[in-house]
């Protein structure tokens, strides 16, 4: 079983791997051997921050051992990707990719011969969604019937909020008023639309007025945030996004939770003082992606 992306998982597949994530995150000690003798490969070509920790300590901490690396160090630019991660599925027990297109992270799950987990591509974030249930599950003691708005660009991050709600019955209101047109997946927004969990809205007042959750994530995509050539259309981003930040005034009165995937732009997509309010759950999401990688390194390994 691998994790490409949450549309093609069952129900009860996603469920099930959040009530894990809480049932590691309340007895840890209780998995503490778990993977004893058995390795986890994180095979990055982008950076990171917490995807990389959250592999490394989460299987330290099922007693097995992890291997990172950093693509430009492999050889996995000079040959075939298929016959790459088939060697490390000689050498690991599972896998986790974080690669730039999906189209490779779909190749390499078709070589792997052991359990491949998408770290992050441009498309979906997996992890980052069942992380993202899991803390709404903690917050507010239910998935079923909450109402989740995104507010940024229509990227990996939203499409795979949208499968997740559309797996466990959470609406998500998506106000993007830019799409990454590599991001698009019509089919799962159809999908969602179709039963009732996805709508797109330009009314972002409207929308958290009504919402449990508001969820925001970086205008720039992270790979050009410090990119020179970059600045024009980063000027132009943030002309756009602006009237969207996430800031006291806009939150003002409205009983909800504040999320992020992180790492925020403090200042940009939200006023950083919001990340320390009291209605943020942002560091408790960025804790819970440690136990929710852990609860995939068990669900996927066979445990
Ligand atoms: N949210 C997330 O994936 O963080 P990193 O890029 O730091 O792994």
């Amino acid at each position: 079983m691998h994790l490409v992306r949450l549309k093609d998982w069952s129900s009860d597949d996603v469920l099930d791997a959040v009530e894990r994530a809480i049932e590691v995150k309340r007895n840890p000690k209780q998995y503490a051997q778990a993977m004893v003798g058995r390795s986890l490969g994180l095979l990055f070509q982008k950076t990171s921050t917490r995807t990389r920790c959250a592999g490394e300590v989460g299987m330290a901490q099922l007693g097995g051992h992890a291997l990172y690396m950093d693509w430009r160090s492999t050889n996995f630019g000079l040959a075939d990707l298929g016959d790459e991660i088939r060697v490390l599925s000689r050498y690991v027990d599972l896998i986790v990719v974080r690669l730039l297109h999906h189209e490779d992270v779909v190749r390499a799950a078709t070589a792997a011969t052991v359990p491949l987990m998408n770290g992050c591509c441009n498309r979906y974030h997996p992890m980052q969604a069942l992380a993202d249930l899991m803390t709404i599950q903690e917050s507010l003691g239910r998935l079923q019937g909450v109402r989740l708005t995104y507010v940024g660009v229509l990227n990996n991050v939203c499409n795979s909020l949208v499968a997740a709600g559309l797996k466990v019955g959470m609406h998500v209101t998506a106000v993007t008023p830019e799409v990454n047109a590599a991001a698009e997946d019509n089919e799962l927004y159809s999908q969602a639309a179709a039963a009732g969990l996805f709508t797109r809205s330009d009314d972002l007042h409207g929308a958290l007025k009504r919402s449990d959750v508001v969820y925001t994530d970086t205008w720039i995509d992270m790979e050009y945030f410090s990119d020179p050539a970059y600045e024009e259309e980063k000027d132009r981003r943030i002309r756009l996004f602006q009237p969207f930040q996430l800031n006291a005034a806009l939150l003002a009165g409205l009983d909800l939770r504040i999320m992020h995937c992180l790492p925020a732009h403090r200042g940009y997509e939200i006023d950083g003082a919001l990340l320390d309010d009291p209605r943020s759950i942002v560091f408790d999401q960025a804790e819970n992606r440690m136990h929710g990688q852990k609860a995939l390194i068990l669900k996927l390994g066979g445990c």
